[in-house]
Protein backbone atom coordinates (compact mmCIF):
# COMPACT_ATOMS: atom_id res chain seq x y z
CA UNK A 1 0.00 0.00 0.00
CA UNK A 2 1.39 3.16 -1.06
CA UNK A 3 0.61 6.91 0.05
CA UNK A 4 0.46 9.52 -1.88
CA UNK A 5 0.15 13.67 0.43
CA UNK A 6 -1.88 15.52 -1.69
CA UNK A 7 -0.45 19.36 -1.47
CA UNK A 8 -3.48 20.83 -2.06
CA UNK A 9 -4.10 20.46 1.49
CA UNK A 10 -0.59 21.75 2.56
CA UNK A 11 0.60 25.07 3.79
CA UNK A 12 1.95 26.75 1.11
CA UNK A 13 4.04 29.21 2.90
CA UNK A 14 5.66 26.03 3.75
CA UNK A 15 5.62 23.69 1.19
CA UNK A 16 8.95 22.71 1.21
CA UNK A 17 9.40 21.81 5.02
CA UNK A 18 5.75 19.92 4.61
CA UNK A 19 6.89 18.24 1.72
CA UNK A 20 10.47 17.17 3.56
CA UNK A 21 7.98 15.59 6.38
CA UNK A 22 6.26 13.36 4.38
CA UNK A 23 9.18 11.83 2.39
CA UNK A 24 10.94 11.55 6.12
CA UNK A 25 7.71 9.42 7.33
CA UNK A 26 7.90 7.57 3.98
CA UNK A 27 5.51 9.29 1.46
CA UNK A 28 5.74 7.39 -1.54
CA UNK A 29 4.88 10.18 -4.21
CA UNK A 30 3.52 13.57 -3.84
CA UNK A 31 0.12 13.90 -5.18
CA UNK A 32 -0.39 17.53 -7.63
CA UNK A 33 -3.56 18.78 -8.37
CA UNK A 34 -4.00 20.68 -11.29
CA UNK A 35 -7.44 22.64 -11.48
CA UNK A 36 -8.37 24.98 -13.96
CA UNK A 37 -11.98 26.60 -13.02
CA UNK A 38 -13.83 24.88 -16.07
CA UNK A 39 -13.27 21.31 -15.59
CA UNK A 40 -13.71 21.68 -12.23
CA UNK A 41 -15.35 24.75 -10.15
CA UNK A 42 -12.01 25.79 -8.25
CA UNK A 43 -8.32 26.84 -9.49
CA UNK A 44 -5.39 25.13 -8.11
CA UNK A 45 -2.13 25.26 -9.25
CA UNK A 46 0.12 25.15 -12.26
CA UNK A 47 3.91 24.29 -13.79
CA UNK A 48 5.72 27.13 -11.32
CA UNK A 49 4.52 24.92 -8.24
CA UNK A 50 5.88 22.32 -9.41
CA UNK A 51 9.44 23.42 -10.73
CA UNK A 52 9.91 24.79 -6.94
CA UNK A 53 8.65 21.28 -5.44
CA UNK A 54 10.77 19.42 -7.79
CA UNK A 55 13.93 21.03 -6.34
CA UNK A 56 13.12 19.94 -2.23
CA UNK A 57 12.47 16.44 -2.76
CA UNK A 58 13.32 12.90 -4.52
CA UNK A 59 9.95 11.69 -4.47
CA UNK A 60 8.07 11.04 -7.64
CA UNK A 61 5.24 14.10 -8.33
CA UNK A 62 2.44 12.68 -9.68
CA UNK A 63 0.34 15.47 -11.63
CA UNK A 64 -3.54 15.31 -11.41
CA UNK A 65 -5.07 16.98 -14.63
CA UNK A 66 -8.54 18.34 -13.77
CA UNK A 67 -8.91 20.74 -16.54
CA UNK A 68 -10.81 20.70 -19.42
CA UNK A 69 -7.46 20.82 -22.19
CA UNK A 70 -5.34 18.05 -20.84
CA UNK A 71 -2.81 18.00 -23.75
CA UNK A 72 -1.49 21.75 -24.28
CA UNK A 73 -0.25 21.62 -20.76
CA UNK A 74 1.25 17.83 -20.50
CA UNK A 75 4.52 19.72 -22.42
CA UNK A 76 5.00 22.19 -19.47
CA UNK A 77 4.27 20.40 -16.37
CA UNK A 78 6.80 17.61 -17.61
CA UNK A 79 9.65 20.18 -18.35
CA UNK A 80 8.28 21.30 -14.77
CA UNK A 81 9.79 17.99 -13.51
CA UNK A 82 6.25 15.91 -13.52
CA UNK A 83 7.60 12.19 -13.04
CA UNK A 84 3.39 11.08 -14.42
CA UNK A 85 0.22 12.43 -15.25
CA UNK A 86 -3.13 11.20 -14.45
CA UNK A 87 -5.90 12.34 -17.22
CA UNK A 88 -9.88 12.30 -17.07
CA UNK A 89 -11.99 10.19 -18.67
CA UNK A 90 -14.47 13.12 -18.93
CA UNK A 91 -14.78 15.32 -21.04
CA UNK A 92 -11.96 14.02 -23.27
CA UNK A 93 -12.84 12.56 -26.53
CA UNK A 94 -9.39 11.17 -27.82
CA UNK A 95 -8.12 9.56 -24.53
CA UNK A 96 -6.33 7.25 -26.40
CA UNK A 97 -4.31 10.55 -28.30
CA UNK A 98 -3.83 11.88 -24.59
CA UNK A 99 -2.37 8.91 -23.06
CA UNK A 100 -0.16 8.12 -26.27
CA UNK A 101 1.08 12.29 -25.96
CA UNK A 102 1.75 11.42 -22.33
CA UNK A 103 3.92 8.25 -23.50
CA UNK A 104 5.77 10.27 -25.70
CA UNK A 105 7.34 12.41 -23.25
CA UNK A 106 8.72 8.94 -21.25
CA UNK A 107 5.96 9.45 -18.34
CA UNK A 108 3.52 6.83 -16.43
CA UNK A 109 -0.09 7.63 -17.35
CA UNK A 110 -3.20 7.17 -15.42
CA UNK A 111 -6.57 7.34 -16.23
CA UNK A 112 -9.15 8.62 -13.26
CA UNK A 113 -12.48 8.01 -13.57
CA UNK A 114 -15.38 10.25 -11.41
CA UNK A 115 -17.51 8.69 -8.91
CA UNK A 116 -20.81 8.84 -11.74
CA UNK A 117 -18.44 7.21 -14.04
CA UNK A 118 -18.76 3.30 -14.96
CA UNK A 119 -15.66 1.16 -14.42
CA UNK A 120 -16.08 -0.21 -17.79
CA UNK A 121 -15.69 2.84 -19.38
CA UNK A 122 -11.86 1.37 -19.12
CA UNK A 123 -12.22 -1.22 -20.58
CA UNK A 124 -10.42 -1.02 -23.77
CA UNK A 125 -7.55 1.87 -22.52
CA UNK A 126 -6.87 -0.26 -19.99
CA UNK A 127 -3.10 -2.32 -21.66
CA UNK A 128 -1.92 1.21 -22.53
CA UNK A 129 -1.81 2.59 -18.81
CA UNK A 130 -0.18 1.99 -15.69
CA UNK A 131 -2.45 3.07 -13.57
CA UNK A 132 -6.56 3.73 -12.64
CA UNK A 133 -7.36 6.67 -10.20
CA UNK A 134 -11.01 5.98 -8.84
CA UNK A 135 -12.40 9.20 -7.71
CA UNK A 136 -13.80 8.62 -4.19
CA UNK A 137 -15.15 12.33 -3.65
CA UNK A 138 -16.39 14.68 -6.46
CA UNK A 139 -13.16 16.01 -7.88
CA UNK A 140 -12.79 20.14 -7.02
CA UNK A 141 -12.04 20.28 -3.37
CA UNK A 142 -10.36 18.62 -0.64
CA UNK A 143 -12.30 17.69 2.43
CA UNK A 144 -15.28 15.90 1.06
CA UNK A 145 -16.54 13.03 2.45
CA UNK A 146 -15.53 9.44 0.98
CA UNK A 147 -18.56 8.07 -1.06
CA UNK A 148 -18.95 4.50 -0.15
CA UNK A 149 -20.72 3.91 -2.84
CA UNK A 150 -17.19 4.01 -4.81
CA UNK A 151 -16.00 0.44 -3.21
CA UNK A 152 -17.74 -1.81 -5.25
CA UNK A 153 -16.24 0.06 -8.59
CA UNK A 154 -13.01 -0.24 -7.38
CA UNK A 155 -13.24 -3.95 -7.03
CA UNK A 156 -14.67 -4.32 -10.39
CA UNK A 157 -11.62 -2.47 -11.61
CA UNK A 158 -9.20 -4.90 -9.84
CA UNK A 159 -11.52 -7.58 -11.19
CA UNK A 160 -10.75 -6.05 -15.04
CA UNK A 161 -6.93 -5.63 -14.48
CA UNK A 162 -6.45 -9.45 -13.58
CA UNK A 163 -9.01 -9.82 -16.89
CA UNK A 164 -6.94 -7.77 -19.19
CA UNK A 165 -3.93 -8.55 -17.92
CA UNK A 166 -3.99 -12.10 -17.24
CA UNK A 167 -2.20 -13.02 -14.08
CA UNK A 168 -2.59 -9.78 -13.10
CA UNK A 169 0.29 -6.98 -13.12
CA UNK A 170 2.13 -5.71 -10.21
CA UNK A 171 2.74 -2.28 -11.82
CA UNK A 172 -0.76 -1.78 -12.56
CA UNK A 173 -2.24 -0.16 -9.80
CA UNK A 174 -5.65 1.33 -8.78
CA UNK A 175 -5.37 4.77 -6.72
CA UNK A 176 -7.63 6.56 -4.87
CA UNK A 177 -8.31 9.66 -3.78
CA UNK A 178 -11.01 11.63 -1.91
CA UNK A 179 -12.07 11.49 1.12
CA UNK A 180 -9.04 9.14 2.53
CA UNK A 181 -8.29 9.41 6.15
CA UNK A 182 -7.77 6.36 8.77
CA UNK A 183 -11.81 5.11 8.84
CA UNK A 184 -11.96 4.50 4.64
CA UNK A 185 -8.20 3.83 3.93
CA UNK A 186 -8.72 0.32 4.80
CA UNK A 187 -12.12 0.10 3.22
CA UNK A 188 -10.83 1.45 -0.04
CA UNK A 189 -7.86 -1.35 -0.03
CA UNK A 190 -10.44 -4.26 0.97
CA UNK A 191 -11.43 -3.30 -2.22
CA UNK A 192 -8.65 -3.23 -3.90
CA UNK A 193 -6.76 0.25 -3.65
CA UNK A 194 -3.32 -0.52 -4.26
CA UNK A 195 -2.48 3.58 -3.72
CA UNK A 196 -3.73 6.26 -1.48
CA UNK A 197 -3.94 10.10 -2.28
CA UNK A 198 -4.57 11.87 1.34
CA UNK A 199 -4.54 15.39 1.45
CA UNK A 200 -6.65 16.85 4.48
CA UNK A 201 -5.79 14.02 6.44
CA UNK A 202 -2.67 14.42 6.71
CA UNK A 203 -2.24 18.09 6.37
CA UNK A 204 -4.88 19.55 8.53
CA UNK A 205 -4.30 17.63 11.72
CA UNK A 206 -2.72 19.11 14.17
CA UNK A 207 -0.90 15.89 15.01
CA UNK A 208 1.86 16.55 12.15
CA UNK A 209 2.18 15.27 8.83
CA UNK A 210 4.53 12.36 10.00
CA UNK A 211 1.84 11.26 12.90
CA UNK A 212 -1.29 11.54 10.52
CA UNK A 213 0.74 9.18 8.25
CA UNK A 214 1.14 6.82 11.14
CA UNK A 215 -2.63 6.91 11.61
CA UNK A 216 -3.74 5.54 8.75
CA UNK A 217 -0.46 2.87 8.10
CA UNK A 218 -1.49 1.55 12.04
CA UNK A 219 -5.24 1.79 11.05
CA UNK A 220 -4.42 -0.58 7.46
CA UNK A 221 -2.44 -2.65 9.84
CA UNK A 222 -5.55 -3.44 12.43
CA UNK A 223 -7.86 -3.71 9.16
CA UNK A 224 -5.34 -7.06 7.80
CA UNK A 225 -4.60 -8.64 11.64
C1 LIG B 1 -9.92 16.43 -5.21
C2 LIG B 1 -8.45 16.14 -5.39
C3 LIG B 1 -7.87 15.39 -4.26
C4 LIG B 1 -7.88 16.14 -2.95
C5 LIG B 1 -8.07 15.15 -1.86
O1 LIG B 1 -10.43 16.97 -6.36
O2 LIG B 1 -8.24 15.39 -6.57
O3 LIG B 1 -6.55 14.94 -4.56
O4 LIG B 1 -6.71 16.86 -2.70
O5 LIG B 1 -8.24 15.82 -0.66
P1 LIG B 1 -8.79 15.11 0.64
O6 LIG B 1 -7.82 13.99 0.98
O7 LIG B 1 -8.81 16.19 1.66
O8 LIG B 1 -10.14 14.57 0.31
ZN1 LIG C 1 -6.22 14.46 -6.86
Amino acid sequence: MKLAPSILAADFARLGEQIAEAERAGADRIHVDVMDGHFVPNISMGPPIVKSVRRVTRLALETHLMISDPDSYLEPFAAAGSDSFIVHWEGNNNLHRTVQRVRALGKRVGVAINPATPAEVLEEILSDIDMVLVMTVNPGFGSQHFLKSTLPKIRRVRQMIERVRPGGDPNAEIEVDGGIDAATAPLAVAAGASVLVAGSALFGESCGIAAAMEKIRSAMAAAVS
